[in-house]
Order: C-alpha cells, then structure tokens, then sequence
C-alpha cells in the first residue's frame, strides 16, 4: 500500500496490472499544536509544498484538507510543534487547526519569530495563557 501522499501523487497511474484511483481516502494530516503559540517561527512555511500554513495572532495552523502528509515540516520546526495525527491525544489540536485554518490568511514566507519566542519556547498550558483567536497579516 502507498503512503497517502504517493497515492495522490500518482493520480490515475498504472502500474500495467493495477489501477490506482485518482482520489483514494486519506484522513492523515500533520497539524501545529501548544507550542507554536507565542514562538510562530514560521521555518515551517518555507518547506511546505502546498501553502497550506494559515496565520494567526501568534500561531499557525494546518489546513488538514489541503496538507498532504508529506511530514517535511515537522523537523524545520524549532519548538517540534509540529506532529503527525495520528499520535494519540490530538483531536482537539486537529479540530482547532481546521477551524482557524478556514478563518485566518495565509501564509507561504518566513517571517521573524514572535519577540518572547525564545523565552517561551518549551512552555506548557500556552493554549489556555495566550492563544489568541485573532487574524494575523498573511502574505
Ligand atoms: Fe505542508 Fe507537508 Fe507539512 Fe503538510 S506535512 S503542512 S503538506 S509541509
Ligand atoms: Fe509555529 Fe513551528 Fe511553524 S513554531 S510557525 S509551527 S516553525
């Protein structure tokens, strides 16, 4: 079986003996969660090949329909805020990734870290002290 991204990719190829459908199903995403709110790096906009970070106040977010699961992301991001969904616990943060992910701009250039990145990198509970539900500018 290929991976989600590879089936996509592979849009209505054959193998000669084996069809493989233009849209197979795939439920996988990578999302952002905790720690990205009040770092906002943004290393993570420079790799994604289809432009699908959106930008809050001090966050970002994943659309989940438009990622397609190829996980580069994850190692550019400096505060590993970054995580596939299939790890346990995460429905929450895939909820939330979609929801702001339809209300907020895009963004697809690196922009420096928020000023209180450093300070707050690796900080816990930042969901419930900071987030802010607030657009930010996009590009
Ligand atoms: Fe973009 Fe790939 Fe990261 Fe999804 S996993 S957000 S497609 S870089
Ligand atoms: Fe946030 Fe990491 Fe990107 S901190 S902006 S998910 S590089």
């Amino acid at each position: 079986m290929l991976p989600p991204a590879l089936q996509r990719a592979a849009k209505g190829f054959s193998t000669g003996r084996v069809e493989i459908p233009a849209e197979l199903p795939s439920d996988m995403t990578y999302i952002v969660t905790d720690n990205c709110i009040v770092c906002k790096y943004t290393d993570c906009v420079e790799v994604c090949p289809v432009d699908c970070f959106y930008e809050g106040e001090n966050m970002l977010v994943i659309h989940p329909d438009e990622c397609i699961d190829c996980g580069v992301c994850e190692p550019e991001c400096p505060a590993e805020a970054i995580l596939p969904d299939t790890e346990s616990g995460l429905d929450d943060w895939l909820e939330l990734n979609r929801k702001y992910a339809s209300i907020w701009p895009n963004l697809t250039e690196r922009r420096d870290p928020m000023p209180e990145a450093k300070e707050r990198d690796g900080e816990t509970g930042k969901l419930q002290k900071y987030f802010s539900e607030a657009p930010g500018e996009g590009d």
